[in-house]
């Protein structure tokens, strides 16, 4: 059976604060195959991890983040006392795990014009084990990262059937979709958000090329016990 890869959903929000750098590093300590996380831009233009458009669901803070700058952001905390990371936080807690890390724009309600330049020269400073997957909603965004870094690898995420998957894909320039339904397209495809085991049981069993979990654990150990 083909490995399924499992990557921890906004890090490991089954135990830890979603997108904190606690998640982060207790799934890097602990194995994770690959880490989703969702980028979005402060006031003053430094990409930060946040997956909702506003601050009032995750942090004590309120309204949307754009609003604010990094130094106004940190005032607020996510639970547990964590802050909302910066992308160079982030990055450098990763340093060389060999891990896979999949880069959402958080582009489809605000945005965030330049965010993909900003991202890129970001994610220059660093020498990272393995190239990092972008992905987005918003189409436009992967075009636009895509236009600066050509041979980088994209997968468009979408909750609706992809109609002729393999050509779309093939047009677009992308490396497969992350989708939140199995579709069976003879493409690369990755699902969210599993978590129900018999879900991921079926899926390791197609097999996709990757699940999002919000509990990375429990999914590493149910797939390696299927994989014995
Ligand atoms: O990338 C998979 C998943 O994160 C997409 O949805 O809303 O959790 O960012 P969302
Ligand atoms: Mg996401």
């Amino acid at each position: 059976m083909m490995k399924t890869a499992i990557f921890g959903h906004r890090g490991y929000p089954a135990q830890f604060p979603e997108n904190s750098l606690a998640g982060f590093s207790y799934a890097l300590d602990h194995h994770v195959d690959g880490l989703e996380f969702d980028v979005q831009l402060t006031k003053d233009q430094i990409p930060v991890i946040m997956h909702d458009e506003t601050l009032d669901r995750t942090s004590t803070g309120t309204g949307l983040l754009k609003n604010y700058t990094l130094a106004e952001l940190r005032q607020f905390h996510l639970d547990r006392g964590e802050v909302i990371p910066t992308l160079t936080e982030f990055l450098t807690l990763v340093g060389q795990c060999d891990v896979q890390l999949n880069l959402e724009f958080k582009t489809n309600k605000v945005r965030y014009p330049g965010i993909e330049r900003i991202v890129l020269a970001t994610l220059r400073n660093f020498s990272l084990a393995r190239p990092v997957i972008f992905s987005s909603f918003r189409l436009a965004s992967l075009r636009a990262c895509q236009l600066l870094a050509p041979d980088a690898s994209y997968c468009w995420l979408t909750d609706h059937p992809v109609v002729n998957a393999a050509a779309f894909v093939a047009n677009e320039h992308l490396s497969g979709l992350h989708l939140s339904h199995y579709q069976h397209a003879p493409v690369t495809e990755r699902i969210w958000t599993v978590d129900d085991p018999q879900v991921a049981c079926d899926l390791f069993e197609r097999p996709v090329a990757g699940i999002f979990t919000d509990d990375f654990m429990n999914m590493m150990r149910l797939r390696d016990r299927l994989l014995l």
